[in-house]
Formats: structure tokens, sequence, C-alpha cells
């Protein structure tokens, strides 16, 4: 033994801990996702979720404001329709639930906080598929491509300060972007989900968001297996003009966002999605973990990895956790 290698010397303390800590985990960088369901005229909790509600118009502005409160950096909003058609038309409509619920938070929270609106149309097609189909039920690309660019600009309107492209389709950045533009709300940026992977950890969201899917988005979201295309997904929405790019899921991509990280250089967001919630919140349930012990340790992990961003379903209450320590 080297007597004078001693790694321990620096655990000795908490101070000594702190003081050589490599890795941060502050509130600010945490983002709330949260369901607002249209009609609803009480909270719905999600069983696969618990803890997590569909909010209605007026819970979701009280927890809003609650989640600012306790240092959230911003909140990623998305609705449940009543009505679901084969094109998606309540995601375009101003009267549409999500758009209405974000000029509702808007209104409730100005530029306290960072409103991010999901950019998709899964929530409201009746086949529950992220895009419109063709006449062979395949997700047709650029007819999306056209929708998205519609709901866009409901959401810029609407007043979400960031939007989130998170159906996959090719060129979604670059058509949104060229809309937004356009339109004038240059302003308005664009938090791109670019390596998006389908994942069995989104099982819970789709309880979340009643979604109608029958098969599986295996054409459009990524295979689990590939980083390469994850970095070219990324190269091709910084070209486009992506103001953030995001992995999804994250700590089972933890090497997806690391690499990420090397490659871009705008700010790297990662989404610590429902199964990941699920998981720990299962295990916690039966004594099997300590939960805020092991949603600390995710969130740093995810941290370290890479992301600058960490959207999560504890980020109200890891926020308030944070602030005591
Ligand atoms: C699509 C979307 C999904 C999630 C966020 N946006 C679901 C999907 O791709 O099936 C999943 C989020 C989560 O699981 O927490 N609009």
């Amino acid at each position: 033994m080297f007597p004078n290698h001693r790694p321990r010397r620096l655990r000795r303390t908490p101070a000594l801990r702190r003081l050589v800590t490599e890795t941060t985990l502050r509130p600010h960088q945490l983002v709330l996702p949260m369901f607002v369901k249209e009609g609803a005229a009480e909270p719905t909790p999600i069983l696969s979720m618990p803890g997590v509600v569909q909010h209605t118009r007026d819970t979701l502005r009280k927890a809003a404001v609650e989640a600012v409160a306790a240092g959230v950096g911003g909140i990623m909003l998305y609705g449940v329709p009543e009505v679901r058609d084969a094109v998606g038309s309540g995601g375009v409509d101003p009267d549409g639930i999500l758009n209405v619920a974000l000029r509702d938070l808007r209104a409730e929270l100005g530029d306290d906080t960072v409103l991010m609106s999901d950019l998709c149309l899964d929530e409201f097609t009746d086949h529950g598929h992220c895009g419109v189909l063709d006449a062979h039920g395949d997700v047709d690309n650029d007819a999306t491509l056209a929708v998205y660019a519609d709901m866009a600009l409901a959401q810029a309107d609407a007043g979400a300060h960031l939007l989130g492209p998170s159906g996959m389709m090719d060129g979604q950045v670059g058509v949104v972007r060229e809309a937004l533009d356009t339109a004038g709300h240059t302003d308005t940026g664009l938090l791109a989900y670019s390596a998006k992977f389908a994942s069995a950890f989104y099982g819970p969201f789709r309880e979340a968001v009643e979604s109608q899917l029958t098969g599986d988005r295996m054409t459009y979201q990524q295979d689990p297996g590939n980083v390469r295309e994850a970095l070219r997904e990324v190269t091709l929405d910084l070209t486009e003009g992506a103001d953030l790019v995001m992995v999804k899921p994250a700590l089972a991509y933890l090497d997806v966002i690391r690499a990420v990280r090397e490659i871009s250089d705008v700010p790297v967001a990662a989404y610590q999605v429902s199964g990941e919630y699920a998981m720990v919140e299962a295990a916690a349930a039966n004594g099997w973990l300590d939960r805020r012990r092991t949603v600390l340790e995710a969130l740093t992990s995810i941290r370290r990895a890479g992301a600058d961003v960490v959207l999560t379903y504890w980020a109200a209450e890891a926020a308030a956790w944070l602030r005591e320590s």
C-alpha cells in the first residue's frame, strides 16, 4: 500500500465531500411534465404513476404555481382531449385543451418559468400515432410535418416559450422553425426530442394520456440499440435549428446522453420517463428502495452523464428537497 494514496481523505466529512463534488443537481435544472384533461371536474390519478394526476384546468394552474415556487426550472405540458380524430385536430385548434391550458399558465406565470409544450399528435389522434396516416395506414412523414407547423403556431400563439417536437418525423425541427419564423415567432424556441427511442419505459405515459395506440412506433422512434443513429438525429436537429436537444428515456440511455453532450454545442436535456418513475415508486412502496435517495441518485447520474436539464415527474418534490439541503 502507498500511504500517500488515500482517496478516502476527501470523503471524511460532509464539508470535504461537498467541496470536491463533481456533479451538481439544482432545482432550476429540473422540468416538471404535467397533464391536463379536457372537461375534467376533478383531478384523475394515474394509477401506474402514483402521485401524478391528470389535472383539471384549475388544479393545473395551482399545481404549476406550486412547482414554480418550489424552484423547478420549467414545465412541460401535455393535453388529454375529450374527442380524438384521424388527423389530431384538437392539437391545432386554438380552443383545444393543450392550447387553452398553455394560455392559462402563461397568464398565471408570465415569464417566471419556462413554459414548454409537447408538439406531437399522439394525444390527439384516434389511432394513437404521432402523425397522420397514409392510405396504407403508415405514418405519413411529410403530411405530418404540415400539421406540426400549424400546431406549432397555435402553441406559440398560446404563449409557450419552448416547443417540444417529439414525434420523430424527419425534418420536423426545420419545418417548425421556418413556420414560426415566417409567422414572426422568432423568439419561440425548440426543445427537440432528437434521440427518442421506441421504449417500453413509456408504458405508464400511455395511461396518462389515454393513448389509443394498438401497434408500436418502431417506424419513427429509434431502435434502442443505436447510438450512432442518435448522433445523426442530433446533428440533423442542430442543423435545422434546435435550441436544445434531448435524449429520451434517460436511465437506460446514459451512454447516449454522454455521446450527445460531446457533439452538441447547445444545452442537452434528458427525459426521465414514466416507466423510470413507476419502477422506483413501485419498489419504494414495497419498502425495497429508499425513495428519496434513489430519486436523487438517478437524477444525479443523468446530470453526470451530461444532461444540463432533466425532465422528471419528481421535479417539484426533488426541487424542494434540494432547497432544504
Ligand atoms: C409523445 C410522447 C411520449 C412521451 C412523451 N411524449 C410517448 C410516446 O412516445 O409513446 C413519453 C413520456 C413518458 O413516458 O414519460 N407525445
